[in-house]
Protein backbone atom coordinates (compact mmCIF):
# COMPACT_ATOMS: atom_id res chain seq x y z
CA UNK A 1 0.00 0.00 0.00
CA UNK A 2 1.49 3.33 -1.27
CA UNK A 3 1.15 6.59 0.54
CA UNK A 4 1.80 9.10 -0.99
CA UNK A 5 1.92 12.43 0.97
CA UNK A 6 1.67 10.14 4.34
CA UNK A 7 3.86 11.53 6.82
CA UNK A 8 6.97 9.65 7.79
CA UNK A 9 7.21 11.38 11.56
CA UNK A 10 5.15 10.59 14.00
CA UNK A 11 4.30 14.57 15.00
CA UNK A 12 0.74 14.49 13.89
CA UNK A 13 -2.46 14.76 15.64
CA UNK A 14 -4.54 11.78 16.80
CA UNK A 15 -7.33 14.39 17.02
CA UNK A 16 -7.23 15.17 13.38
CA UNK A 17 -5.82 12.21 11.60
CA UNK A 18 -6.94 13.26 8.03
CA UNK A 19 -5.52 17.08 7.99
CA UNK A 20 -2.62 16.46 9.73
CA UNK A 21 -1.04 13.60 8.71
CA UNK A 22 -0.89 12.95 4.74
CA UNK A 23 -3.79 10.93 4.97
CA UNK A 24 -2.30 7.65 7.18
CA UNK A 25 -6.31 7.71 7.72
CA UNK A 26 -6.39 5.87 4.48
CA UNK A 27 -3.57 3.45 5.63
CA UNK A 28 -5.08 2.74 8.63
CA UNK A 29 -8.89 1.58 6.72
CA UNK A 30 -6.41 -0.45 4.82
CA UNK A 31 -4.86 -2.11 7.88
CA UNK A 32 -8.35 -2.51 8.92
CA UNK A 33 -9.82 -3.70 5.76
CA UNK A 34 -6.67 -6.22 5.56
CA UNK A 35 -6.18 -7.84 9.24
CA UNK A 36 -9.81 -7.38 11.07
CA UNK A 37 -12.51 -10.24 11.60
CA UNK A 38 -15.71 -10.00 13.35
CA UNK A 39 -13.55 -12.08 16.37
CA UNK A 40 -9.87 -11.85 15.60
CA UNK A 41 -7.26 -11.03 13.06
CA UNK A 42 -6.03 -12.59 9.96
CA UNK A 43 -2.92 -13.95 11.22
CA UNK A 44 -1.58 -14.90 7.59
CA UNK A 45 -1.85 -11.67 5.84
CA UNK A 46 1.05 -9.31 6.03
CA UNK A 47 0.52 -5.56 5.38
CA UNK A 48 3.39 -2.86 3.57
CA UNK A 49 2.69 0.69 3.89
CA UNK A 50 5.48 2.86 1.93
CA UNK A 51 5.16 5.85 3.76
CA UNK A 52 6.67 9.13 1.32
CA UNK A 53 5.55 12.46 2.52
CA UNK A 54 9.00 13.67 4.11
CA UNK A 55 12.44 12.83 3.66
CA UNK A 56 13.43 9.64 2.67
CA UNK A 57 10.62 7.12 2.68
CA UNK A 58 10.16 4.25 5.32
CA UNK A 59 8.39 1.38 5.01
CA UNK A 60 6.19 0.19 8.11
CA UNK A 61 5.57 -4.25 8.27
CA UNK A 62 2.12 -5.46 9.67
CA UNK A 63 3.00 -9.00 10.46
CA UNK A 64 -0.63 -10.76 10.93
CA UNK A 65 0.78 -13.50 12.81
CA UNK A 66 2.38 -11.97 15.85
CA UNK A 67 0.41 -8.97 15.47
CA UNK A 68 -1.02 -7.09 19.12
CA UNK A 69 -2.76 -4.06 20.57
CA UNK A 70 -5.26 -3.73 16.66
CA UNK A 71 -8.45 -2.43 17.12
CA UNK A 72 -10.99 -1.71 14.78
CA UNK A 73 -10.84 2.28 14.87
CA UNK A 74 -8.70 3.74 13.16
CA UNK A 75 -7.28 6.17 16.13
CA UNK A 76 -5.89 3.33 17.63
CA UNK A 77 -3.95 1.92 14.20
CA UNK A 78 -2.87 5.23 14.01
CA UNK A 79 -1.70 5.32 17.51
CA UNK A 80 0.10 2.09 16.84
CA UNK A 81 1.68 3.61 13.55
CA UNK A 82 2.64 6.81 15.47
CA UNK A 83 4.84 5.05 17.75
CA UNK A 84 6.90 2.85 14.83
CA UNK A 85 7.68 6.51 13.16
CA UNK A 86 9.13 7.41 16.54
CA UNK A 87 11.46 5.46 16.09
CA UNK A 88 15.05 5.69 13.89
CA UNK A 89 14.43 4.41 10.48
CA UNK A 90 17.77 2.20 9.32
CA UNK A 91 18.30 0.01 6.25
CA UNK A 92 17.36 -2.94 8.40
CA UNK A 93 13.84 -3.56 10.07
CA UNK A 94 13.44 -2.51 13.88
CA UNK A 95 10.83 -3.86 15.91
CA UNK A 96 8.02 -1.34 17.34
CA UNK A 97 5.17 -3.03 18.78
CA UNK A 98 4.38 -6.70 18.58
CA UNK A 99 4.34 -7.14 14.86
CA UNK A 100 5.17 -3.87 13.56
CA UNK A 101 8.56 -3.09 11.76
CA UNK A 102 9.72 -0.32 10.43
CA UNK A 103 12.58 0.61 7.99
CA UNK A 104 14.06 3.09 5.87
CA UNK A 105 13.14 2.39 1.99
CA UNK A 106 11.02 2.57 -0.89
CA UNK A 107 8.44 0.00 -3.26
CA UNK A 108 11.64 -0.59 -4.78
CA UNK A 109 13.74 -2.19 -1.71
CA UNK A 110 10.98 -4.29 -0.91
CA UNK A 111 12.14 -8.04 -0.90
CA UNK A 112 8.64 -9.66 -0.62
CA UNK A 113 8.59 -9.36 -4.46
CA UNK A 114 11.13 -12.22 -4.84
CA UNK A 115 8.42 -14.88 -3.99
CA UNK A 116 4.86 -15.49 -5.10
CA UNK A 117 2.79 -13.68 -7.86
CA UNK A 118 2.45 -9.67 -7.60
CA UNK A 119 -0.62 -8.47 -8.27
CA UNK A 120 -1.17 -4.68 -9.07
CA UNK A 121 -4.59 -3.62 -8.37
CA UNK A 122 -5.79 -0.79 -11.11
CA UNK A 123 -9.15 -0.42 -12.40
CA UNK A 124 -8.33 -0.98 -15.90
CA UNK A 125 -6.69 -4.80 -15.31
CA UNK A 126 -8.20 -7.99 -15.60
CA UNK A 127 -11.29 -9.42 -13.60
CA UNK A 128 -9.84 -10.74 -10.40
CA UNK A 129 -13.07 -13.18 -10.62
CA UNK A 130 -11.51 -15.11 -13.83
CA UNK A 131 -7.75 -15.45 -12.46
CA UNK A 132 -6.43 -18.13 -10.62
CA UNK A 133 -5.36 -15.78 -7.46
CA UNK A 134 -2.37 -16.77 -5.58
CA UNK A 135 -2.79 -17.70 -1.70
CA UNK A 136 0.65 -16.45 -1.16
CA UNK A 137 0.66 -13.41 -3.87
CA UNK A 138 1.30 -10.01 -3.06
CA UNK A 139 -1.36 -7.20 -4.03
CA UNK A 140 -0.11 -3.57 -4.65
CA UNK A 141 -2.56 -0.63 -4.19
CA UNK A 142 -2.12 3.30 -4.33
CA UNK A 143 -3.93 5.90 -1.80
CA UNK A 144 -6.02 8.37 -3.04
CA UNK A 145 -3.37 9.94 -5.97
CA UNK A 146 -2.21 6.31 -6.63
CA UNK A 147 0.46 4.79 -8.27
CA UNK A 148 3.62 6.74 -10.22
CA UNK A 149 4.60 5.69 -13.32
CA UNK A 150 8.19 5.27 -11.80
CA UNK A 151 6.24 2.98 -9.40
CA UNK A 152 4.34 1.66 -12.41
CA UNK A 153 7.85 0.42 -14.09
CA UNK A 154 8.98 -1.47 -10.93
CA UNK A 155 5.73 -3.36 -10.76
CA UNK A 156 6.32 -4.29 -14.66
CA UNK A 157 9.72 -4.97 -13.87
CA UNK A 158 8.80 -7.83 -11.66
CA UNK A 159 6.17 -8.80 -14.01
CA UNK A 160 2.58 -7.64 -12.02
CA UNK A 161 -0.12 -8.76 -12.81
CA UNK A 162 -2.75 -5.60 -13.63
CA UNK A 163 -6.29 -6.47 -11.97
CA UNK A 164 -9.16 -5.10 -11.10
CA UNK A 165 -11.81 -5.78 -8.40
CA UNK A 166 -14.85 -4.37 -10.27
CA UNK A 167 -15.96 -1.63 -13.10
CA UNK A 168 -16.02 1.41 -10.16
CA UNK A 169 -13.38 3.07 -8.84
CA UNK A 170 -13.23 2.39 -5.31
CA UNK A 171 -11.54 3.47 -2.30
CA UNK A 172 -8.08 1.14 -1.36
CA UNK A 173 -9.54 -0.33 1.69
CA UNK A 174 -12.70 -1.59 -0.07
CA UNK A 175 -10.49 -3.17 -2.42
CA UNK A 176 -8.77 -5.12 0.10
CA UNK A 177 -11.62 -6.26 1.52
CA UNK A 178 -12.28 -7.67 -1.95
CA UNK A 179 -9.92 -9.41 -2.56
CA UNK A 180 -9.60 -11.03 0.96
CA UNK A 181 -13.07 -12.32 0.51
CA UNK A 182 -12.35 -13.93 -3.02
CA UNK A 183 -9.60 -15.50 -1.34
CA UNK A 184 -11.79 -16.76 1.45
CA UNK A 185 -14.30 -18.01 -1.11
CA UNK A 186 -11.71 -20.32 -2.86
CA UNK A 187 -10.34 -22.03 0.12
CA UNK A 188 -12.05 -24.88 1.56
CA UNK A 189 -13.08 -24.04 4.97
CA UNK A 190 -11.34 -25.62 8.20
CA UNK A 191 -14.51 -24.86 10.11
CA UNK A 192 -17.70 -23.76 10.02
CA UNK A 193 -17.12 -20.16 10.57
CA UNK A 194 -14.32 -20.11 8.14
CA UNK A 195 -10.59 -19.00 8.14
CA UNK A 196 -7.51 -19.82 5.88
CA UNK A 197 -3.89 -20.42 6.43
CA UNK A 198 -2.06 -18.52 3.82
CA UNK A 199 1.86 -18.42 3.49
CA UNK A 200 3.07 -15.46 4.38
CA UNK A 201 5.70 -13.30 3.14
CA UNK A 202 7.47 -11.97 6.45
CA UNK A 203 10.93 -11.45 5.87
CA UNK A 204 12.18 -10.25 9.52
C1 LIG B 1 -9.14 5.74 -4.75
S1 LIG B 1 -8.19 4.74 -5.79
C2 LIG B 1 -7.09 5.87 -6.57
C3 LIG B 1 -7.73 6.83 -7.40
C4 LIG B 1 -6.73 7.78 -7.99
N1 LIG B 1 -7.43 8.98 -8.24
C5 LIG B 1 -6.11 7.22 -9.25
O1 LIG B 1 -6.48 7.66 -10.33
O2 LIG B 1 -5.25 6.35 -9.18
C6 LIG B 1 -7.06 3.98 -4.73
C7 LIG B 1 -6.45 2.70 -5.22
O3 LIG B 1 -7.43 1.68 -5.15
C8 LIG B 1 -7.22 0.74 -6.16
N2 LIG B 1 -8.49 0.61 -6.90
C9 LIG B 1 -9.57 1.40 -6.86
N3 LIG B 1 -10.58 0.92 -7.59
C10 LIG B 1 -10.13 -0.24 -8.12
C11 LIG B 1 -10.70 -1.23 -8.97
N4 LIG B 1 -11.95 -1.14 -9.44
N5 LIG B 1 -9.95 -2.31 -9.30
C12 LIG B 1 -8.69 -2.44 -8.84
N6 LIG B 1 -8.09 -1.54 -8.02
C13 LIG B 1 -8.79 -0.45 -7.67
C14 LIG B 1 -6.05 1.21 -7.00
O4 LIG B 1 -4.87 0.55 -6.55
C15 LIG B 1 -6.00 2.69 -6.66
O5 LIG B 1 -4.70 3.21 -6.78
Amino acid sequence: MVGNLATTTPDFSLEDIPGTSGRIDILCRCINSAFVLSHGIRRDVDAYLILRGGGAAKTIHLRGRDLRHLNPDERTTAALLKKALALEAESRWTKSTPGIFVRAGDLADLSIFRGGTTYYLREDGSDHRGLPLARDGTFVLGDHIGLSEADEAILAGLGAEIVSVGPKSLHADHCIVLINNELDRREVPSHPAGGRERRTNGDE
